[in-house]
Order: C-alpha cells, then structure tokens, then sequence
C-alpha cells in the first residue's frame, strides 16, 4: 500500500512538496512516478541523475522490469553529468554507475541512453542539448541535490541559462564525492553537466532529497530566493517540479499553507 505522505499547497510556489516519514517511503514514491510516467507515454524520455540517492530508485524499477510489470524498450534517456578524464569503464564514473544500477539489467538498448561526452571540447557539448531537443525533449527529468545546493554539477554562481557545459567541481563537492573513488584516488576536478536551462526544459522536473544532510540545502532551494548561489532555487521557476523528500530533508523547509 502506498503511504499517504503530507503534500504542501502551491499558494506562493508551484513547486510539490511531498514528504514522507522515511527515505524508503520516499524512494518508492520517486520510482513510482517514473514508472507511470514510463508507461503514460509512447516513446518516453527520460533525464537521469546519479548520486547515493537514487539507488534504491532505480533498485526498484529493476525489480519491476523483472517482475515483467515495466518496459524500458521505448524510452531513451539522458543523464545529467559525467566527470571529466574518466573512461566509461572506469567503475567512478556516472556511466559506469548507470549500467551496473540499471542500463545492464533492463530492456533499454545502448543506443538509447545517453551521457554527455566528458572529453569533448566546450564548444560541442551544446551537441547535448541538440540531441535532447532532437529525441523530442526530456519528459521527465530526475534529480538529486547537493549539500551545496548544486542540482547535475551546476555548482554556486551557475547561469540561469546555461546549456551543457564543463564546470570545475566545488572543493565541498569533491569532498562528498571522495567515497566514490578508491583510496588514493583523486576526484576530478572537472565534469560536464546539463546546463540550468537544460534541466529546466524539461517538461517535468521530479526532485528527490533524502537524510538530514539535504535539509539545509533543500529549504534554501524551496524557501529562499532564487539565486546563482543556490542552483537549485531556479527550480522556483519552473512550473512543474515535484519535491520527495522525507521528514528529515523536509525539517528546515517552511511551511506555505
Ligand atoms: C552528485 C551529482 C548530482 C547529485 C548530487 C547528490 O555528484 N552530480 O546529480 O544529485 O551529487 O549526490 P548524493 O545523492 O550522493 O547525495
């Protein structure tokens, strides 16, 4: 049975808030509305997202594909970010997360997913965002949020209309990042992400937040100002963004109702 989280009105925000009592209740709510939104569309596109956060989200819709209940074979996919100078075999990097979270164990062809190439030059990266506007644009685009208030690797002082881009990483994000890599081995200085007006050419934008840690960082995003310093706060100007969180993300947010 699906829990009945609390859901915050859109008086002053069209921003969703839901909140949930526990991560789990969370992340099965995230999966759930990818998978109906999968199966509401006839050739689904989806932007992805990385990050310890969604794990589980994409445990689940494994679990789906292999009960039989969900099809990946029509959707094409875009993740947000790769880290400059890895390899895609390399375990660290973003796609090699992506084939051992998901891509390996579902239905969805290798043609039909996509990571932006970190290596390339600035000036083809925008070929990213052609793709994307090419496949039909994303349908539904996930994202996590850093303690920083970065959503892909947009870091503070992101512009408002940025395409895809290479940014240099935050020391702060580096830090968080570390347990990705071996010992020993360095974080990346750079990556390539979608830019803030990519992510916010999505048609619907699904923010999922987990753990105490967010908590700062999602009330500054949904409560303050909209500002460069907080990338996430230009979710405030989109007019379809859902929030999952649980209570713990959700504690410093304030209430609009
Ligand atoms: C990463 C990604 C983001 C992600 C964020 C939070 O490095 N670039 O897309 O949302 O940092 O990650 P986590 O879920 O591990 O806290």
């Amino acid at each position: 049975m699906t829990p009945r989280p609390s859901t915050r009105n859109k008086a002053e925000s069209p921003v969703e808030i839901v909140v949930f009592d526990t991560v789990g209740e969370a992340e099965r709510y995230a999966a759930t509305e990818i998978r109906s939104f999968i199966t509401a569309r006839r050739e689904p596109v989806l932007g992805l997202a990385t990050g310890r956060t969604m794990l589980k989200v994409y445990d689940w819709l494994r679990q789906w594909h292999e009960a039989g209940e969900l099809s990946f074979a029509a959707c094409r996919s875009f993740n947000l970010d790769e880290y400059r100078g890895l390899s895609a075999d390399d375990p660290s990097s973003f796609a090699s997360y992506m084939r051992r979270s998901l891509f390996d164990h579902v239905d969805m062809s290798e043609a039909n997913y996509h990571l932006p190439d970190p290596d390339a030059p600035e000036s083809s990266l925008a070929a990213y965002d052609l793709a994307i506007e090419k496949s039909g644009g994303l349908g539904l685009q996930l994202l996590g949020i850093g303690r920083n208030g970065h959503i892909g690797f947009n870091e503070p002082g992101a512009d408002r209309h940025s395409l895809t881009h290479v940014v240099a990483l935050d020391p702060s994000t580096r830090a968080a990042n570390a347990g990705d890599f071996p010992p020993g081995v360095d974080v990346p200085t750079h990556a390539a992400t979608m830019g803030i007006a990519t992510i916010l050419g999505a048609e619907r934008i699904l923010l999922l937040a987990t753990g105490a840690a967010k908590s700062e960082a999602l009330a500054r995003a949904m409560s303050g100002p909209v500002e460069a310093d907080c990338p996430a706060s230009y979710l405030q100007l989109h007019d379809h963004v859902t929030v999952v969180c649980d209570r713990e993300a959700a504690a410093l947010l304030q209430e609009r109702s």
